[in-house]
């Protein structure tokens, strides 16, 4: 089996900045890595995309905006998808498998839209649980500001009351998940990638 390592934080974290490095540094070890994300580019991808990410006219059906259960689910096929074609099969043939964000994406960012914890937990049970979670943590008003260096993308991006929230969950989520570490993501990138190979060292002897 290989090694499964996913990174979460808010929006800005600079969490596909810090996969790319890990995935550099696996494979200049010899290692076979896979990078991927959620979510993912796939139809199901594509479908959050257009109705739950874009905000615009797309996400709304008969009148409303879709709901908040429904926007879980679709996260949560879009991952079922995920786990069962990429994820287990690279892990069978003794790949790395790094993931830019997972289902703590969707404890911490639907759980702050007002779903049940645990009901979002039970949902997204097929999800195996990987070696380790790095969570990319941010003051919020900074990730804000890099965020506002890049384009905005979506509405999460936008609100700063709910990032707020989604790096509250995530910090709660860290209690109940032993598989989650937090590595201070303020500093300069380099000195992130080093906290994160420190963690990794420790996974691999
Ligand atoms: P993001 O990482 O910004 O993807 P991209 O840049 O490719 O659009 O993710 C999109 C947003 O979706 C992000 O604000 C977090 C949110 N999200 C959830 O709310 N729940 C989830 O389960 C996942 C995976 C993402």
């Amino acid at each position: 089996m290989g090694k499964f390592i996913v990174f979460e934080g808010i929006d800005g974290a600079g969490k596909s900045t810090q996969a790319k490095l890990l995935g550099k540094w696996f494979e200049e070890r010899g290692y076979e890595v896979v990078i991927t994300k959620e979510p993912t580019d796939t139809a199901f991808g594509k479908l959050i995309r257009k109705l739950v990410l874009t905000g615009g006219d797309e996400g709304i059906i008969d009148g409303a905006r879709i709901s908040y259960e429904a926007e879980a689910l679709l996260f949560a096929a879009d991952r079922a998808e995920h786990v069962n074609k990429l994820i287990k099969p690279s892990l069978e043939s003794g790949k790395v498998v790094i993931s830019d964000r997972y289902f703590y994406s969707s404890l911490a960012y639907q759980w702050a839209r007002g779903l049940d914890l645990d009901w979002l937990i039970d949902l997204n049970r097929f999800a195996i649980r990987p070696d380790l979670v790095i969570l990319l943590d941010l003051p919020v008003k900074e990730s804000m500001k890099r965020i506002n260096d890049r384009s905005i993308e979506n509405e999460f991006d936008r609100i700063f009351e709910l990032q707020k929230k989604v790096r509250e969950n995530y910090l709660k989520l860290v209690e109940r998940f032993s598989e989650m570490k937090i590595v201070n993501a303020f500093e300069d990138v380099k000195t992130v990638h080093e906290q994160i190979v420190a963690l990794v060292e420790a996974l691999l002897t």
